[in-house]
C-alpha cells in the first residue's frame, strides 16, 4: 500500500508527503526503492504541510472559530496534508541488507513495508527471541531473534519507566532460554515474580527444567537456600561500603582464621595486629546485621539464609547447574538488598573462578554463556558505588564476555550506570522511557544513532521496545508479547494441562 511520497529532505532526514488516506505514526517503518535496492525508512517526527500561507490559514481558522464562517477548502485533501520526517535503517538487496549510503530516488513513492521486505532478518543459530518486529504500534506478526550466545555474553540493559514491562519481557527471555543448551540463567528476583508461586510464570515451562531456590514455604520439589558461612570471603562484601580499616580488619580475620573468619570476628577473637576497637565494633555490628546473626552467651545464632553447619554445597550446586545450561530462580524478596546481592556476589565469583579455569584448560569452548539476571542494576554498576571500588559485577561487565560471562541489567535509571559500563553493555533493550535524562544516557551509548528517536521513545507504550545491539544491522522496533497471554494461549494448544495444576487460568 502506497503511504506517501519522497518530496525533499536529506539524508538522516527524507521528508515525506503522507498520502491522505493513510496515516502515518512515529516509528513506522516504510519502504522506497532506489536504484541500489529498496532502502528501509523509518518514521522519526510528523509535522503539518499546507499550500496556503501561514497568515492565510490563521485568518481563515479566525474567521470560523470567531464568526462560525464555515469557509470550505477546495481540494482539501490536496492542499492540506501531512508530512513525515524519515531516517533510513538499511537498505535491502536481494536479500542482503547493507547499511544505507544514498538517498531513495527524488519523488519516489513510500510504501508499507510487508513480510517479504524482510527476508534478510534470519534466524541466527543460538537464536534469542526478543519479540515481534513493529511498525509503528503494529505488531507485524514477524519474530525478531538476536543471536542468543553472543547478546548474551557482551551483557544487557533492559531499562524503561515503572510499569513499561520490563519484567513480562524478563519472563519471556527467561521462557525461551530454559530448554536451550547455549545459555544458562541465574536470575535474582526480589520480587519473588519469575518462577509464579501463585500466577502463571517459569514454573510452568513444559521441561520442568527451572531451578528454584527460595526460604519460606518453598514450593514441594524446589529447594530451601541455606547458604554455610565458609563460602563467604571478604572480597565477596566488595559491593559495599567498608571503610579502608574495616576492610583490612576482615581480610586480617580471614588470613588468620581461613574458613571460620566470620564466627571469630563475632565471637571477637583476638588478631595478631591491633586494630581500633571501634572499628572492630562497627564491622562486626555490620557483619550480624548483614548475615542475620546473633550472639549470645558466647554462642552464635544463625536466624537467617547464612548458617554454621547447612548449606555447605548450595554454591557449589547453583554453579554446577548453571554450568549444565540450566535456569536458577533465586527468591531473594525476603531479604535485605545487600544479602541478595550477596548471594549474587558469591555465585558469580564461583562461575566467573570456574569459567576462567575453563578458558585456560580449553574447555570452554563446550559450556554454555552464563548471564546473570540482576534488578535495580545501579545498586551494584552505579556511579556512585563504583567509585568506592570495583565489584564482581562490573568485572563482569568489564571482562566477563572473554569468559562467557554475561549480565542482564534490569534499571529504570540508566543515568546512574557509569558510561564505559553502559557502553559495554552491547544490547539495550529499551522501553518507554519519559525522563529525557534517562533517555539520553542510553541514546549516547546506543549501538546505533538513536539522536533522532527520543520522541519515538518517550512515546514507547506497554509492551512496546527499541533493540539497539551491536548484533542488529539496525535499531530493531520490537513488540513484546504479554507473558502471560501467550503461555495461557500455549496450554490452550499444546495441552501442558498438567503443568498448570492449581493454577487458576481464567
Ligand atoms: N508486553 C506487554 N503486553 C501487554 N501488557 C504488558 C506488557 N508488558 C507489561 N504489560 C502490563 O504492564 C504491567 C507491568 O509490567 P512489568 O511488571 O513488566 O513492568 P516493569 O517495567 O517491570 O515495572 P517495575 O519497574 O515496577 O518493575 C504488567 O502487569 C502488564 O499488565
Ligand atoms: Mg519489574
Amino acid at each position: 500500500m502506497i503511504k506517501g511520497q519522497v518530496i525533499s529532505g536529506r539524508f538522516g532526514e527524507i521528508i515525506v508527503r503522507q498520502k491522505s488516506d493513510s496515516e502515518l505514526e512515529l516509528g513506522e517503518l516504510l519502504v522506497a526503492d532506489s536504484n541500489n535496492g529498496k532502502i528501509l525508512l523509518q518514521v522519526f517526527d510528523l509535522i503539518y504541510g499546507s499550500q496556503i500561507s501561514q497568515q492565510n490559514l490563521e485568518l481563515i481558522s479566525g474567521m470560523k472559530l470567531e464568526e462560525g464562517n464555515n469557509l470550505e477548502f477546495m481540494e482539501p485533501h490536496l492542499r492540506n496534508y501531512k508530512l513525515a520526517l524519515l531516517k533510513n535503517l538499511i537498505t535491502i538487496n536481494a536479500n542482503n541488507a547493507i547499511s544505507s549510503k544514498n538517498l531513495p530516488n527524488f519523488f519516489s513513492e513510500v510504501r508499507e513495508v510487508t513480510k517479504e521486505d524482510l527476508g534478510f532478518l534470519t534466524k541466527p543459530t543460538s537464536p534469542l527471541l526478543i519479540g515481534n518486529l513493529r511498525s509503528g504500534t503494529k505488531d507485524m506478526n514477524f519474530p525478531v531473534y538476536l543471536p542468543g550466545d553472543k547478546v548474551f555474553s557482551h551483557h544487557i540493559l533492559i531499562t524503561g519507566t515503572t510499569g513499561k514491562g520490563k519484567s513480562v519481557l524478563m519472563s519471556n527471555l527467561i521462557w525461551d532460554t530454559v530448554d536451550k543448551e547455549y545459555c544458562a540463567l541465574l536470575v535474582l528476583d526480589p520480587h519473588d515474580e519469575y518462577y509464579g508461586r501463585n500466577k502463571i510464570g517459569l514454573k510452568d515451562h513444559p521441561t520442568k527444567k527451572v531451578v528454584y531456590y527460595s526460604t519460606q514455604n518453598v514450593p514441594t520439589g524446589e529447594r530451601t537456600l541455606k547458604i554455610n558461612l565458609k563460602e563467604v570471603k571478604p572480597e565477596h562484601l566488595s559491593f559495599m561500603e567498608f571503610s579502608p580499616p574495616q576492610n583490612q580488619a576482615m581480610n586480617a580475620y580471614h588470613r588468620k582464621f581461613k574458613k571460620e573468619w566470620i564466627e571469630s570476628v563475632i565471637l571477637e577473637k583476638p588478631l595478631n595486629v591491633e586494630f581500633n576497637e571501634a572499628t572492630l565494633a562497627v564491622m562486626k555490628r555490620r557483619l550480624m546485621f548483614l548475615l542475620d546473626l546473633d550472639f549470645d552467651d558466647n554462642q552464635l545464632f544463625c536466624n537467617g539464609i547464612f548458617d554454621i553447619k547447612a548449606g555447605e554445597t548450595t554454591i557449589p550446586d547453583i554453579c554446577s547447574e548453571l554450568e549444565k545450561g540450566g535456569t536458577v530462580i533465586i527468591d531473594t524478596s525476603n531479604f535485605s538488598g545487600q544479602a541478595e546481592l550477596l548471594i549474587g556476589s558469591l555465585v558469580a565469583s564461583e562461575i566467573l573462578r570456574r569459567y576462567k579455569r575453563h578458558k585456560i584448560q580449553g574447555t570452554l569452548k563446550d559450556k554454555p554463556v552464563v548471564s546473570v539476571v540482576l534488578e535495580e542494576a545501579p545498586r551494584v554498576l552505579g556511579k556512585e558505588v563504583l567509585e568506592k571500588g570495583s565489584n564482581v559485577f562490573s568485572t563482569i561487565a568489564r571482562e566477563g564476555r572473554k569468559f562467557k560471562v554475561g549480565l542482564v541489567a534490569i534499571t529504570q535509571l540508566p543515568s546512574l550506570i557509569p558510561r564505559v559500563i553502559l557502553a559495554n553493555m552491547n544490547t539495550k533493550i529499551i522501553l518507554g522511557t519519559e525522563m529525557n535524562s534517562e533517555r539520553q544516557a542510553i541514546i549516547e551509548s546506543a549501538a546505533q544513532d538513536l539522536s533522532a528517536d527520543g520522541r519515538a521513545i518517550a512515546s514507547l507504550d506497554k509492551g512496546e521496545a527499541i533493540v539497539s545491539s551491536n548484533f542488529a544491522r539496525f535499531a530493531l522496533p520490537v513488540h513484546i508479547p504479554f507473558f502471560d497471554e501467550e503461555v495461557k494461549k500455549l496450554v490452550k494448544e499444546k495441552g501442558f494441562k498438567q503443568s498448570f495444576e492449581g493454577v487458576k487460568l481464567g
